[in-house]
């Protein structure tokens, strides 16, 4: 049985199709000191609960999940399309908590195993006490594009995001690849990124990354690409956290089209992961 989270309805009720698996329907109200109220169907087989874990209401909400089902299937598998709190996978200044790790062993207790889509750090996996494994959902993000590009470059905003890049043009069939060297200032949080000399005036252009955030990586490599004349430039990234005002700074700077998966549901998320995650279930 499919088990979704509120924060994966999409992608749980797509993953149910691909693997053709019945779908919970969970009831979720509140108590009145607003904590959550969550009553499961029973299943006694196994149970493949999808959360991704953008809020920490959602975190709740999965440990919810998690418990009823360790007590009725046979198997519990957790599936993060999303995992957040994943970049404070350590500590970055004295004080501060490994976050990625708390969350990652409060996961593993009432779970066999747990999959998690493209994390930024692959390191990640070594946080839980039960085997984690990683969903590449890269080449999903060539089907947000239409055919027929005109002499397609896939970029990486930064040297962090070339291989990304080259699953996304594998994946699409045709064009090159190349990276920007971006810096970002740790006080301020502003990127910068150096002039990139490869030609892409009238060439159409697919800048790809992992996360977009606030959206500054991509503004400012596609600011870049439009002084260059580019014919038109796709934002594509797998998850789309897309805070505050992220999608009005991309509008803002030029984008031709923003998208991103259903790993986070967004009005962007046109592609979904779940073909990808249904193949590591099969
Ligand atoms: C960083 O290395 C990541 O791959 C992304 O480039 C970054 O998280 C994007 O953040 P923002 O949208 O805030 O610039």
């Amino acid at each position: 049985m499919i088990i979704p989270a509120s924060t994966a309805q999409s992608v749980a009720t797509r993953l149910a199709h691909h693997l053709n698996e019945e779908l919970a329907v969970p009831e979720i109200t509140r108590f009145a000191d607003g904590e959550f109220k969550l009553q499961l169907p029973s299943t006694d087989d196994r149970a493949v609960i999808v959360c991704s874990t953008t809020t920490a209401d959602a975190h709740i909400e999965l440990l919810q999940l998690q418990e009823v089902a360790s007590r009725e299937a046979d198997e519990v598998l957790t599936i993060l399309p999303y995992m957040g709190y994943a970049r404070q996978d350590r500590a970055f200044r004295d004080g501060e908590p490994v976050t990625a790790r708390a969350v990652a062993q409060a996961i593993s207790t009432t779970t066999d195993r747990v999959f998690t889509v493209s994390p930024h750090e692959p390191a990640i996996t070594e946080l839980f006490d039960v085997p984690c494994a990683i969903v590449d959902g890269a080449p999903r993000l060539a089907e947000g594009l239409p055919e027929g590009l005109t002499d397609p470059l896939f970029l990486a905003p930064d040297e962090g995001a070339t291989e990304l890049a080259g699953a996304v043009r594998d994946a699409y069939g045709s064009g090159e690849t190349d990276y920007f060297e971006k810096h970002r200032d740790r006080k301020t949080g502003t990127v910068s990124i150096e002039p990139h000399d490869t030609d892409v005036a009238d060439r159409d252009v697919i800048l790809t990354d992992d996360i977009i955030a606030t959206g500054s990586t991509m503004a400012t490599a596609i600011e870049q690409l439009n002084g260059q004349a580019a014919r038109s430039i796709y934002a594509g990234c797998i998850h789309p956290v897309l805070a505050d005002s992220a999608q009005a700074t991309l509008g803002g700077a030029g984008v031709t089209k923003l998208f991103g998966t259903d790993t986070i549901e967004r009005s962007v998320s046109t592609v979904s992961v779940a073909p990808a995650i249904a193949t590591e279930l099969r």
